[in-house]
C-alpha cells in the first residue's frame, strides 16, 4: 500500500478511536511502508497477552522507551484502557514537518528525567537499538516488570536488546512469558525481576 494511504488510514481510525481497524491495514505484518510506521503489528490474540501479562502482575501501565511515532503504545492504550507514557529521543526530528504524526504526546529524554518513571508501570522496549541505554534505563527503573519486543533468530532484523537474549547487565531478571507476533519471528517476552 502506498506509504501516504497506510499513513492517511491510520490517521483516520485513530480520530475514530478504531483500534481494530488500524490492525487490518497491516493484518499480514508484511507492508513495507506500513512497517515504517511501526515495526511490529501485532493481532488482537497478541494484545490480550499483553494485557493479561499485565493484569496477572496489577501493573497500573506502561512506559515505553523508543517509542517512535507512538503507534503501538495508542493502540495497546486504546485495547486495555492502561495509560502509556512514551519517551523519545530527538525532539527537532519529531516535532519537524518532516516527521509522521505522534500518535500520543511524545516526552523527550533531553526534558524528561527517565529514573522519574513510575514504578508501577511496566518498561517497554519495541525494536529498541540501544543495549546501553536499554541497561541504563533498567537499572533506574524501580519496577518489577520489562516487555521486550523484537525479533528471534530467522526474523532477518536486530534490535538491542534481543527479546530473548537481553543483556541486561545483571541477572535479577527473569522470563516469566512470551509470545510470537502472528508468525513474524518477532516475540514479546516478559521479564520479572527476582
Ligand atoms: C527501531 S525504532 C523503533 C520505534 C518503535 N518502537 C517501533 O517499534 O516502531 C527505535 C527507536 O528508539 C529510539 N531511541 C534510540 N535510543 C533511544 C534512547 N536512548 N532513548 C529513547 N529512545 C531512543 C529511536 O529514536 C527510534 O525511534
Amino acid at each position: 500500500m502506498d506509504e501516504n494511504i497506510v499513513l492517511e488510514k491510520v490517521l483516520h481510525f485513530h480520530s475514530n478511536n478504531n483500534w481494530k481497524e488500524i490492525l487490518r491495514i497491516n493484518e499480514k505484518s508484511n507492508d513495507k511502508n506500513a512497517l515504517k510506521l511501526l515495526w511490529v503489528w501485532p493481532s488482537e490474540e497478541n494484545l490480550k497477552f499483553l494485557e493479561s501479562a499485565l493484569a496477572e502482575r496489577n501493573i497500573q501501565g506502561v512506559t515505553s522507551l523508543g517509542c517512535g511515532c507512538g503507534l503501538l503504545e495508542w493502540i495497546i492504550q486504546a485495547y486495555t484502557g492502561l495509560p502509556i507514557v512514551g519517551f523519545e529521543i530527538n525532539k527537532e526530528w519529531w516535532e519537524s514537518k518532516y516527521s509522521v504524526p505522534a500518535f500520543i504526546p511524545l516526552k523527550y529524554v533531553e526534558e524528561e528525567i527517565v529514573v522519574e518513571t513510575n514504578p508501577n508501570f511496566a518498561l517497554l522496549f519495541c525494536y529498541f537499538n540501544n543495549g546501553e541505554a536499554f541497561r541504563e534505563y533498567v537499572d533506574n527503573y524501580r519496577g518489577n516488570m520489562v516487555i521486550i519486543i523484537g525479533p528471534h533468530d530467522g526474523s532477518g532484523r536486530h534490535t538491542d536488546p534481543r527479546p530473548f537474549f537481553p543483556n541486561f547487565g545483571q541477572s535479577k531478571w527473569h522470563l516469566v512469558n512470551y509470545e510470537e507476533i502472528k508468525d513474524t519471528r518477532d516475540f514479546i517476552t516478559i521479564y520479572i525481576r527476582s
